[in-house]
């Protein structure tokens, strides 16, 4: 208890994938846990797998990229004598594809929810944790934050966007007794995979995919014992060492080539394929 309100360890995008697997590793750690994002229904199921442990969790059915959401969390919170004493950020999606080709809001939602919709949560929550002196954030990145993206632009900056703000965070509120994680997994066995399109990408197809629940112990023992930045498994690592390692004029044509099909439109609009159009014209140079 911290005076009347009990403290809950908060998961945003908690109906399914890493989200679902961060709430059960938490529940079980003896947290009560307050699940978020739009499917009720995915949410209910969730709980009830919490619950078949004697887990405590509630649920809040909610379009985070909606203007008042992060308002209607708080409300939510009040109303059920909490307060946020962890908030897991996992909610978000990308999109594989040229940036000139797929839809602009659907771009922009890009945006929304995994920029906007994370700060707007961070930064309301956390002045509360840091006059608390304990709890944290822990936002879900990815390998993708550590390069640009061809392909999947919007994505890649987006999680550049995460780590950078997360890592920022972390350096700042040391000994205050709050904590904000950055989790970088590579790929991750979650209908992420197929709703972005990455599924069918070539780099995704040879990079090994990992457990959500594999991800969701590493996240959740990495915050508990403070760290800045979480990588899950051997592959991940060395994603990112050889993404640190590769100038960017090797390191972009490379993921452009693995992230782009041989049969996807041309990103100059002409409605031909890549390959038989601005690919032909370039020849070897093109990425
Ligand atoms: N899977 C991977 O390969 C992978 C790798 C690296 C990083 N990540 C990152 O890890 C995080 C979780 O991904 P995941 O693999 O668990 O994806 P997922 O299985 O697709 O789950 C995404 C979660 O976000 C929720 N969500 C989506 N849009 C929402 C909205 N507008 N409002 C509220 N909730 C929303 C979804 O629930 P509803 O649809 O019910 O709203 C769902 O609970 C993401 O940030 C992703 O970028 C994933």
């Amino acid at each position: 208890m911290i005076g009347e309100l009990r403290p809950a360890v908060v998961v945003v995008g908690a109906s399914r994938g890493i989200g679902k697997a961060i709430a059960e590793v938490a529940a079980a750690d003896g947290a009560t846990v307050v699940l978020v994002a739009r499917s009720a229904e995915g949410l209910a199921a969730a709980a009830a797998d919490i619950q078949k442990t004697r887990g405590e969790a509630l649920t809040l059915a909610l379009d985070l990229v909606a203007q008042d959401a992060a308002k209607r969390l708080e409300d939510f919170l009040s109303a059920n004598g909490l307060i946020c004493d962890v908030l897991v950020n996992s909610a978000g999606y990308g999109l594989r594809g040229s940036a000139t080709l797929l839809p602009v809001e659907e771009q922009i939602g890009i945006v929304d929810l995994n920029i906007r919709s994370l700060t707007d949560l961070t930064l309301r929550f956390l002045p509360g944790m840091v006059a608390r002196g304990r709890g944290g954030v822990i936002n879900l990145g990815s390998v993708a934050s550590f390069t640009p993206g061809p392909y999947m632009a919007l994505y890649y900056a987006s999680k550049g966007f995460v780590r950078s703000f997360s890592e920022a965070l972390h350096q700042e509120l040391r000994r205050t007794g709050v904590t904000v994680t950055c989790v970088a997994p590579g790929p991750v066995s979650t209908e992420f995979l197929a709703t972005s399109g990455a599924n069918r990408a070539a780099l995704f197809k040879v990079l090994p995919k990992l457990d959500a629940s594999y991800v969701a112990e590493r996240a959740w023992r990495g915050f508990k014992s403070g760290r800045r930045l979480v990588v899950p498994g051997i592959s991940a690592k060395l994603t990112t060492l050889l993404a640190s390692m590769m100038p960017s004029a090797v390191l972009l044509p490379l993921i452009g080539r693995l992230q782009r099909r041989s049969n996807d439109p041309c990103p100059c609009g002409s409605g031909k394929k890549f390959i038989s159009c601005c690919g032909a014209r370039r020849g070897a140079r093109a990425g």
